[in-house]
């Protein structure tokens, strides 16, 4: 089984002016195929995997052949990410959070503008690359970054709304000035997407 690139729900100029659609174009199209093909590269030299799912695969990488395990783990994990940060995006502005997920942000982590300081913090300050999450682990929510292509899936966590600040993801638009991303980026977040993830992580 080879991966593929998924298709967007929205153009790549639908995001504009928040994500503009040069950058739009390049991350789905050259960045996230780039993972695939590497990733697809890696499970060439490991036959024994080719039914595995990409869960599968992130959930068991200390499981993994040692001569793919990093391709698994960086490739692998930019197919997973990207393809989950597409999804969690969308064109229509000013959605909210679902009733479930609200009483949920409430509940453990004081309130939305509490929760938004954090994540923002958590993306602004993850040195060099990686990723932004919001998780479920043990029926609470948590803020937490990772570096590189790293899941929370990985470590038995489970994301439900993540944020790409790899460079790529912001730098012709924004250049150098991560936070001015971090905070556009909150008007184009599928939150209708985001709970329905977390209700199947409760589930
Ligand atoms: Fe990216």
């Amino acid at each position: 089984m080879k991966f593929e690139l998924p298709k967007l729900n929205f153009s790549y100029t639908a995001l504009e002016p928040y994500i503009d659609a040069q950058t739009m174009e390049i991350h789905h199209t050259k960045h996230h195929q780039a993972y695939i093909n590497n990733l697809n590269k890696a499970l060439e030299d490991a036959p024994e995997l080719g039914d595995k799912t990409l869960d599968y695969l992130l959930t068991n990488l200390e499981t993994l052949p040692n001569n793919v395990r990093n391709a698994i783990r960086n490739n692998g994990g930019g197919h997973y990410n990207h393809t989950f940060f597409w999804e969690i995006l969308t064109p229509e502005t000013g959605t909210a959070p679902g009733n479930s997920l609200m009483t949920k942000i409430n509940e453990d982590l004081t309130n939305m503008a509490t929760f938004k300081e954090a994540f923002s913090q958590a993306a602004l300050t993850r040195f060099g690359s990686g990723w932004a999450w919001l998780v479920v682990q043990e029926g609470k929510l948590s803020v937490e970054s990772t570096p590189n292509q790293d899941n929370p899936i990985s470590e038995g966590k489970f994301p439900i709304l993540g944020l790409d600040v790899w460079e790529h993801a912001y730098y012709l638009k924004y250049q150098n000035k991560r936070n001015e991303y971090i905070e556009n980026w909150w008007n184009v977040v599928n939150w209708a997407k985001v709970t329905e993830n977390f209700e199947s992580a409760k589930a």
